[in-house]
């Protein structure tokens, strides 16, 4: 029986040289472009938190949007976008995170999320950790819980597992 993992061993390509030279970048938009795949990947993403109480997903710019809509209607969980620096009309609130050159940050609606919610953050891919890490940040400055994080997809050999120490995190698949 071929698995959930092994369906998208074969359909992640890999991009040598992308952003730069030296980067092998791991390629979701086949599993986009093949809605059987793209079916499963989503329920399967939802699966472990059902049931769980989750209120809101928590969808990382600009992936996570992709793979964080679908998650919220099978949990029938509210979107919260958590948006690159600039993109938030109303009042919000920013964490900052590193880069291997530099940082990044993001921010979130304050009236997104209170003490009342239960969220769960989905992003596609985890490597340093430091994007998911920040979002859970501002997911606790708003006091809310955080249930735990759900990828597409692991970088193994990159420190995600140290950045997101004690968290609950759901993989699809390990690279
Ligand atoms: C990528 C990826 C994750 C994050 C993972 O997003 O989609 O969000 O980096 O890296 P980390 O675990 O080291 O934080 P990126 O900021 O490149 O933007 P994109 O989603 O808009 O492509
Ligand atoms: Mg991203």
């Amino acid at each position: 029986m071929t698995t959930l993992s092994d369906r998208l061993k074969t359909a992640i390509r890999d991009v040598p040289d992308f952003p730069k030279p030296g980067i092998v970048f791991k390629d979701i938009t086949p599993v986009l472009h093949d809605p059987v795949l793209f079916a499963d990947v989503t329920a399967a993403l939802a699966a472990p938190w059902k049931g769980k109480g989750i209120t809101h997903v928590l969808a990382i710019e600009s992936r996570g949007f992709l793979f964080g809509a679908p998650v919220a209607q099978h949990l029938g969980a509210s979107l919260v976008p958590v948006r690159k620096p600039g993109k938030l009309p109303s009042a919000h609130l920013t964490e900052h995170y590193a880069l291997e050159y530099g940082e990044d940050a993001v921010e979130v609606h304050t009236d997104a999320i209170d003490a009342r919610s239960l969220v769960l953050i989905v992003d596609d891919v985890l490597a340093t950790g430091g994007t998911a890490a920040a979002t859970r940040r501002l997911a606790h400055r708003l006091g809310a819980g955080v249930a735990g994080i759900g990828v597409v997809m692991d970088l193994s050999f990159l420190p995600w597992r140290k950045a997101l120490a004690g968290v609950h995190v759901e993989t699809l698949v390990s690279f």
